[in-house]
């Protein structure tokens, strides 16, 4: 039986996200900080073949049935132990970055990625989804200013497809208004982070989740 508190973290690349998320999952002591593919042995191998840069031939509905592969290797292993045990999860990246990257921005159909991810997570949608919003442009920018960032698959897309991104998550917080909140993403750390708790303590204290 379910009974923890599932919050997703998504947004574009270039949002400060995982920053963001790591500065969250310090004031949260008790929650499971985690993001696939979560160190969970098989879904990394899984994962390693999806961002490989050399891997140019991926057909665009063999990745997004990797990454589903990978969410649900990961959801069950870890994800959802903890939720049984009550605990709060905290996850970078889940089931929407796959309906942006690989429903919209490559084409293949919002409907058609979220049926296949069903199957891989079986009704275990997010309690909340957390968006960090940044225009596609700035988003880059400060990809390309982060000289130490590991620059995977994904990264190598131009500019065209972080725009369908954008658009992808757009549609999606139409789509899911109650389940996922829009934060202002180009804003500075501080700021992005103090909103952040804001909306997670609200949350957390009406558990109207
Ligand atoms: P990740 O390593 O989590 O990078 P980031 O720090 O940007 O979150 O994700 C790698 C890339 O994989 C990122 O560009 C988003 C993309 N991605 C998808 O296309 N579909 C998915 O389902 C997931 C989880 C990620």
């Amino acid at each position: 039986m379910k009974n923890g508190v599932f919050i997703t973290f998504e947004g574009p690349d270039g949002a400060g996200k995982t920053t963001i998320i790591n500065m969250v999952a310090n004031e949260f002591k008790d929650a499971m900080l985690t993001r696939e593919p979560g160190g969970i042995d098989i879904a990394e191998q899984i994962r390693r073949v999806i961002l490989d840069k050399s891997n140019t031939k991926m057909d665009p509905r063999t990745e997004a049935m990797l990454y589903a592969a990978a969410r649900r290797q990961h959801l069950m292993e870890k994800v959802k132990p903890a939720l049984d045990e009550g605990r709060v999860v905290l996850c970078d990246r889940f089931v929407d970055s796959s309906l942006a990257y690989q429903g919209y921005a490559r084409g293949l159909g919002i409907d058609e990625v979220f049926t296949i991810n069903q199957f891989a997570i079986d009704q275990m949608m997010p309690d909340l989804t957390i968006y960090f919003d940044i225009e596609p442009e700035l988003g880059m920018q400060r990809i390309n200013s982060n000289k130490g960032r590991e620059v995977n698959r994904l990264d190598l897309e131009n500019l065209e497809f972080h725009q369908k991104v954008w658009e992808g998550y757009h549609i999606l917080l139409n789509r899911f208004a109650d389940r996922i909140v829009r934060i202002d993403a180009s804003r500075t750390l501080d700021e992005v982070f103090t909103e952040t708790m804001k909306v997670l303590n609200e949350r957390l204290k009406q558990r109207a989740l």
